[in-house]
């Protein structure tokens, strides 16, 4: 394990970042973007970029690379600065220099140049600290000798977790790096097998190794490495079997970030009853991010938004379309987002995407969205609009495919401009299950009690008579409660050690006060908004004989169903 680490240093993985940068691999579309973001940046001169991360060493690359761009009418040089090294070339030797003075130093370069600077963070309010005063000046000072002097000096923050004081705002322009393509991390994979060619067997076939790099993807280039390291160290084989190795590497990496979580959708979208609207919807979408979909000059998808009845399988639809779709699944916990405990509510956001993009085709799962983002939700009002304000613009800028599915019970709380036209492609109502729904949705729950083989199977028989006969007495049932009446049937059946019959189903849902009976009103209320802005989940076939609005009294609830009846085709 050491011998392998000590052989794919520092040195190795910037040779690596550099040629990808460079455009030596076709691969690497992202780096490429960050890169050409850096020039833009450069000739436009804008005095001080801010690059949010912990790869510092990609960033000296870019930068690198950028200085002898072709793109750049005045070549430059490029310099780092740590507090212990003081100004330096990267990769040499430098000495102990306080920042301050490094900044007058550099205003001073004869030469035109890019200063990366590491360390600065800690002097401009990190973590807590007040930012220092003195310091906030100097980088002011250089802003103003960099934007106007003779020489075009250009001075790059390199911070892991930066919020910019006031008087820096205006000043610095915040870049994203992405996090590694596929490209750069394919550097690192041939740098492993390659340094260790001696000592390990490697047995890939071209699809394993594109499938072994496709899942280190969202790591960082370090992380990679690691995830790599390992694999090889495991068996000093690097073969199929270790795909797996690395997926679980990055699974636990994703996890500790604690905002994202990868999510193994178990079931399809025959496991959804009724909704046969949006399961039309989202199948004629399935495949839209393949290239092959250029043909059609058809745009990328945005995202769903899907709102409705709490229990009538909104984050259900949400696990199975990845199973329809076969793309990786993440969910995003909005509240962890504001909750304090894992860094700034800002930089958690970007975090998250930037993630979401590495993984990319993916999709991101917002699950009850309302709780981050409505009026009553957590976090101060200002941050809350800002982190908002970073969602909606990469929801609207987006290039890579990834599909948001953002699901909310109460949408009413939601910021309008959420709801505006060309944020999401469509936003779906889901409604209580309408007749035929629930005969749908009871063929799925006691499918899944009385399998083969269940003690509780024998009795009572799965058909249509039978399932009529549910469907009919469980008018007002969210499917969830209809699962939960399945259930309890069950356990009358167990208790008593034998199969289940008609007559533990009928008790149970004679137990059962739907939520439809308790909050009438509020299902009224949400319907009535609906009716404006969503489109009814449920397919105007399945619908039947439900009118399409109410009457003031809220026990008329089980006679109408909400949303916009659109039809999107058989
Ligand atoms: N349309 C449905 N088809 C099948 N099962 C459903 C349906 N709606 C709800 N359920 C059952 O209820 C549970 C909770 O539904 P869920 O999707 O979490 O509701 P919500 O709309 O509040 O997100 C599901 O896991 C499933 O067992
Ligand atoms: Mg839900």
């Amino acid at each position: 394990m050491k011998k392998l680490l000590v052989m794919v240093g520092w040195d190795m993985l910037r040779a690596v970042v550099t040629n990808v940068m460079l455009g030596a691999n076709m691969n690497s579309k992202m780096p490429l973007k960050f890169g050409a973001t850096l020039v833009e940046l450069i000739r436009a001169r804008h005095p001080i970029l801010l690059v949010e991360t912990h790869e510092g060493d990609r960033v000296i690359a870019a930068a690198e690379a950028v200085a002898v761009s072709p793109d750049i009418r005045r070549q430059r040089r490029v310099i780092a600065y740590t507090v212990s090294k003081g100004l330096h070339a990267p990769g040499q030797a430098g000495k102990p220099t306080a920042p301050d003075v490094a900044l007058v130093e550099a205003t001073k370069t004869p030469e035109p140049t890019i200063f990366v600077f590491f360390d600065l963070h800690h002097f401009l309010g990190s973590q807590g600290r007040p930012a220092e005063p003195t310091m906030v000046r100097a980088v002011q000072d250089a802003a103003t000798a960099f934007r106007t002097g003779e020489v075009p000096h250009t001075l790059i923050i390199v911070s892991p977790a930066l919020t910019l004081p006031a008087d820096l705002e205006k000043e610095v322009t915040v870049v994203d790096l992405p996090l590694p393509t596929a490209g750069e991390i394919e550097g690192v994979l041939d740098e492993i097998v390659s340094a260790n060619a001696a000592s390990i067997v490697v047995d890939l076939s071209a699809d394993d190794r594109q499938r072994l790099i496709q899942a280190a993807q969202g790591l960082t280039l370090g992380e990679a490495e690691n995830a790599f390291a390992r694999a090889i160290a495991s068996d000093r084989r690097l073969d199929a079997s270790d795909i797996a190795l690395v997926l679980d590497e990055k699974r636990q990496t994703i996890r500790k970030s604690g905002l994202l979580e990868f999510i193994t959708p178990e079931g399809t979208m025959n496991d959804v009853g009724g909704l046969e609207n949006l399961k039309k919807w989202l199948e004629k979408r399935n495949g839209s991010w393949l290239p092959e979909a250029q043909r059609w000059s058809i745009p990328a998808p945005k995202g769903v938004l899907i709102t409705g009845i709490p229990g009538c399988g909104k984050s259900l639809t949400a696990t199975c379309m990845a199973t329809l779709w076969g793309l990786p699944l993440l969910r995003l916990d909005v509240g962890r987002v504001f909750s304090g405990l894992v860094g700034s509510s800002e930089q958690n956001m970007r975090g998250a995407l930037k993630l979401a993009e590495a993984v990319s085709p993916s999709i991101l799962w917002i699950d009850e969205i309302e709780k981050g983002f409505g009026s009553s939700g957590s976090g101060d009002s200002g941050t809350s609009q800002r982190v908002f304000g970073t969602f909606l613009t990469w929801m609207q800028e987006k290039k890579n495919p990834v599909f948001v599915i953002a699901t909310a019970n109460k949408i009413d709380t939601l910021p309008p401009e959420f709801l505006r036209k060309g944020r999401f492609d469509e936003i779906f109502f889901v409604d209580l299950p309408t007749r035929e729904e629930r005969v749908h949705i009871w063929r799925i729950q006691l499918e899944k009690r009385l399998t083969a083989g269940s003690e509780a199977t024998g009795d009572f028989e799965i058909n249509k008579d039978s399932l009529g006969f549910l469907a009919e007495h469980t008018e007002g049932f969210s499917g969830a409660e209809i699962a939960e009446a399945a259930v309890s049937a069950c356990f009358e059946a167990f208790s008593e050690r034998r199969r289940l019959n008609e007559k533990d189903l009928r008790r149970a849902i004679t137990n059962t006060v739907p939520l439809s009976v308790t909050q009438a009103e509020q299902i009224k209320g949400v319907r009535d908004w609906a009716s404006q802005r969503a489109v009814a989940a449920t397919s105007t076939s399945s619908r039947g004989d439900y009118s399409t609005s109410g009457s003031a009294a809220p026990a008329d609830v089980n006679s109408w169903r909400g949303g916009r009846q659109i039809d999107f085709g058989d």
